[in-house]
């Protein structure tokens, strides 16, 4: 079955925005087997490891260029002190990890390990500090530990513990969620206190950084306004730099409800597209916040920082309900891909945007297997791969004169065809998602101001929408070199099967 036939046009010669990389960055929290038994498995595993880290994670990592990786939290961040993870490993003080169930945290992956995995991933650190349970002194510190060159008590330490060069951080987060883990404050106090904490994050030689301010969920727009009252001025300094240079936004599809979310992989037709309304949100998300901030920024100076979003679903049965492990399907993948269309839209303010979470936790990556310890890469990342061309390309805008095809659900309309498309290079990567369930759809893309010469075309999909990666099935959704695609002049003749997702990528001529 087939839907009629769509056009869409695109003005190849005509560049929007810039699409930042950062839209494709990651988050890594000390949740569940995220960093324990995902990223880090001691240096005496039996997995291939450098200095603990595991390289199959690492390579499969860096086939997707990941831009930037935030750690350590989420609401880890605002009960880590980071001065329990450096020194000596036996020395390291051991902590309750309360937020995520509850386990001992025996500091063993700290700040020095989070730089080295950095580098091993060739990706820049997003560091969220702790204002919720931190001082401003042990967060000014931190950045001095990191940045810092020359001779100063943090510098010293840094030295002792083995490290003489100072690193390179520029993204830098004051606190997480502080209306709720992040200590429970109203915009008023979390505005004030991101003041004061922004002044002690200093630059240190040419070290700058980019300071967010931790921001709203959903659509608290007045979370954000707040905020963008409160984003005063540096002091005492000859050039005027604003206190923080984005506002975050957390932003989670939930099938369901906060109680019950609805399984990871068995689920209704209509549980899907619900979902899918639900992902489509993130659209209204972030033009409501930007308008908000358009008030008090008409140029668009600060970002917007989308640093969690994501899948989130009732956990795998009988694993830890605090470790939010869930397993991955083309739901999820669909999920993604309408995310990246509704990011590259939003180009002008969207700064970064990072997935929760990288490996085991939420909209993971990559799944390992606690006991084998085989890896599974999901169906989300696919995505991220099929889509890399679209990092620090300039957007294109994507028309539809005659619309595209929409369904009716849960009394709202759910367009069924979403497309974005970008150059950079001289080269041109379009990308189309077909959220219908059961039907395909031909899309012909009119490409304006430019030919295309040789192209490549890849599909994701597979028999099922709850089809997903295991193990015993690694490859029952990856993608394939898609015959469906027909260069015909200046058309792009495209078929997109049900529930898929085809990149189409080529030189311009
Ligand atoms: O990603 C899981 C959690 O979701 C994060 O720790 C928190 O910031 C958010 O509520």
């Amino acid at each position: 079955m087939s839907n009629d036939a769509v056009s869409a046009v695109i003005n190849v010669d005509i560049e929007g925005p810039q699409i930042s990389k950062h839209v494709y960055g990651h988050f890594a929290e000390h949740l569940g087997r995220c960093i324990y038994g995902g990223f880090y498995v001691g240096e005496d595993s039996d997995i291939p490891n450098v200095r603990g880290i595991r390289l199959d994670v690492v390579e499969a990592l860096r086939a997707l260029d990941i831009p930037n990786l935030r750690w350590p939290g989420g609401c880890f961040a605002d009960e880590y002190h980071w001065m329990d993870g450096i020194g000596p490993k036996e020395d390291r003080a051991v902590m309750i990890n309360t937020h995520w169930g509850g386990v001992e945290e025996d500091n063993s992956f700290g700040t020095h390990e989070f730089m080295d995995l950095c580098e091993l991933l060739e990706t820049e650190p997003y560091i969220a500090g702790n204002v919720g349970s931190g001082t401003v002194r042990e967060m000014s510190e931190w950045i001095e530990y990191l940045t810092r060159e020359g001779d100063s008590p943090m510098v010293r330490l840094r030295k002792a513990n083995g490290r003489e060069a100072p690193w390179k951080v520029k993204f830098w987060g004051l606190g997480n969620e502080p209306w709720g883990c992040g200590g429970n404050m109203n915009a008023e106090q979390y505005a004030l206190e991101a003041r004061k904490f922004a002044t002690y994050c200093r630059d240190y030689g040419d070290n700058k950084l980019y300071r967010i301010a931790a921001g709203a969920a959903d659509a608290d727009y007045q979370w954000t306004q707040k905020l963008m009252e409160q984003l005063g001025h540096l002091g005492c300094q000859r050039v005027e730099r604003k206190l923080y240079q984005a506002v975050s936004l957390h932003y989670y599809t939930i099938g369901g409800t906060w109680d019950k979310k609805g399984d990871a992989k068995e689920f209704s037709t209509d549980e899907y597209y619900t979902t899918m309304l639900k992902a489509l949100h993130t659209d209204e998300l972030l033009t409501g916040h930007s308008n908000v901030m358009d008030l008090y920024d008409p140029t668009k100076e600060i970002g917007i920082v989308m640093d969690e979003w994501g899948t989130w679903w009732d956990v795998e049965p009988g694993t830890n309900p605090g470790f939010l492990y869930q397993q991955n399907t083309m739901r999820d993948a669909l999920v993604a891909s309408l995310h990246f269309d509704i990011f590259h839209k939003h180009a002008d303010r969207l700064v970064m945007a990072n997935i929760a979470q990288t490996v085991n936790v939420l909209q993971a990556m990559i799944l390992t297997d606690p006991d084998s310890g085989a890896l599974v890469l999901t169906p989300t990342y696919h995505v991220f791969q099929m889509n890399k061309g679209h990092q620090d390309a300039a957007s294109l805008r994507v028309d539809a004169p005659a619309g595209l095809p929409t369904r009716e659900v849960d009394g709202k309309e759910l367009p069924t065809v979403s497309v974005s498309a970008s150059r950079k290079d001289g080269r041109l990567l379009v990308s189309l998602s077909n959220l219908d369930a059961e039907a395909g759809q031909d899309v012909e893309v009119d490409l304006r101001g430019g030919g295309l010469g040789e192209f490549e075309a890849l599909i994701l999909t597979a028999d099922s929408l709850q089809a997903h990666n295991t193990p015993e099935a690694l490859e029952a959704v990856a993608p394939r070199a898609h015959e469906g695609v027909k260069l015909e002049g200046s058309k792009l003749r495209v078929h997109l099967p049900a529930h898929s997702f085809v990149t189409v990528s080529g030189a311009l001529a």
